[in-house]
């Protein structure tokens, strides 16, 4: 696994130039983050939130870790693309040049455990005896971060990715009473709006349609088959398995022109270019959130949302958690962050912003409105299926052979060819 990480790192780094934003995410170029002149300690904070909507989250939780912590500037090394494609492939040679950020950003369930099996984090459970933490985190979200009873991340909120985001007046222009609750009725009302010129879904680069895929899967085969397909030797050849790509390519007939990134997308939504687009509720921030970091738009007039087809009463859940690498220059500075990410005070004033909700049982609820009330409530009584793209489900490898797989879809539309590679990527992977 390292191997192939590193192969992907070096390409990607040295093919995109990538480099952190430094400072508030101005897209700088990187700095090694040192004391400052006025004997300040940087603290290196890596992400992937820079764009619209994701930043605004991480810009109040560094308010709230600046005043708390007068000795420490925050050294915002987000490396911009949506769903971290961009930032995982240099963490990864940072990790292994021994040069980690003080902190970073992973997901919780098999990405985490990823790193955690190739050593690269410290276990963090003494922090979690002295804050007590574990009586404030869902013990299943414990137990994604965990390996051998060691605790190795602090989870910041709860994402969902399966969600439909919608433009009610394109819908109602295309005589779409509502939002489809099956994949049948979506795709037909992904007719009704070609009929009427508009864009029937909006799409963003290639991760935005493993995340399209990961939806039209447990839509079509429900939760408990869904979670079975990344158990040792789950069949993904099932006939099951089929008709969901089936109707994913179908789907896929319907989609617009591929955009940038996933704000470019959503925003086709916003603006009544576009119906539909499946896409995690980080969009919700982006939609609602001021114009200084985002769209400003109101909600059930400009967009709209449902569970994406056939997956209502199921969270497709995913978590950003953050680390504590081995070797990171400013630990006791990574630690003060770590506390205020794991706070009441730092959840209530990122999720909010960042269009999730907490990961912590006892936050605020009156501060989760809209969007945000329907995704507490139905957090608490939904079943769950981890995301695929989101690192829940599948490990960095086993993901990049499902990325790939869905790349070639793009250009192919072989259905056949698509099942034997996702096939070939669980039976490779599944541990
Ligand atoms: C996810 C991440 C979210 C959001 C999204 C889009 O992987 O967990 O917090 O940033 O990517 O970039």
């Amino acid at each position: 696994m390292r191997r192939w990480l590193a192969a992907v790192s070096i390409t990607m780094v040295s093919v995109l130039g990538l480099a952190a934003c430094g400072g508030d995410g101005g897209g700088q170029t990187a700095q090694t983050p040192a004391a400052e002149g006025g004997g300040k300690q940087q603290v290196e904070v890596f992400s992937w939130w820079t764009g619209p909507g994701e930043a605004d989250g991480l810009q109040a939780m560094k308010k709230i870790f600046e005043e708390k912590n007068p000795n420490y500037t925050f050294f915002d090394a987000a490396v911009a693309g949506g769903s971290g494609d961009k930032a995982k492939a240099l963490l990864q040679s940072k990790l292994q040049a021994s040069t980690p950020p003080d902190t970073f950003q992973g997901h919780a369930g098999a990405e985490l455990q990823g790193y955690i099996k190739a050593g690269n984090l410290e276990d963090l459970t003494p922090l979690y005896d002295e804050l007590k933490l574990k009586d404030v985190f869902p013990e299943q979200l414990v137990e994604q971060i965990s390996v051998d009873g060691k605790i190795y991340s602090v989870p910041v909120n709860i994402h969902r990715s399966n969600v439909l985001w919608f433009n009610p007046a394109v819908l109602k222009e295309a005589g779409v009473a509502g939002a489809p609750k099956t994949i049948e009725e979506f795709v037909a009302a992904l007719e009704k709006v070609k009929a009427k010129g508009k864009i029937p879904l909006s799409i963003g680069s290639e991760w935005t349609v493993t995340h399209l895929l990961e939806s039209v899967l447990l839509g079509t085969l429900g939760a408990d088959a869904y979670n079975a397909l990344f158990k040792p030797g789950a069949d993904w050849n099932s006939p099951q398995v089929t008709t969901a790509l089936q109707s994913f390519a179908k789907i896929m007939e319907y989609a617009g022109d591929p955009q940038d990134d996933w704000q470019p997308a959503a925003k086709q939504v916003a603006d009544g270019e576009a119906a539909f687009n499946i896409m995690g509720d980080w969009a919700y921030g982006y939609f609602h959130n001021p114009p200084e970091g985002g769209l400003g738009k109101t909600s059930k007039t400009d967009f709209d949302w449902a569970p994406s087809p056939g997956t209502e009463g199921t969270y497709l859940w995913l978590s950003d958690s953050f680390t504590l690498p081995k070797g990171a220059k400013n630990r006791e500075g990574a630690t003060a962050w770590l506390k205020v990410a794991a706070s009441k005070e730092g959840q209530d004033a990122f999720n909010p912003k960042k269009g999730s909700i907490p990961a912590r049982k006892d936050a605020d609820q009156s501060l989760y409105t809209d969007y945000l009330a329907d995704a507490l409530k139905d957090w608490s009584s939904n079943k769950l299926a981890g995301s695929i793209q989101h690192g829940v489900a599948v490990n960095q490898p086993w993901l990049a052979a499902i990325n790939e797989a869905v790349g070639l879809f793009i250009g192919t539309k072989d259905v056949k060819a698509l099942q034997q590679a996702l096939a070939d990527a669980a039976t490779a992977n599944a541990q």
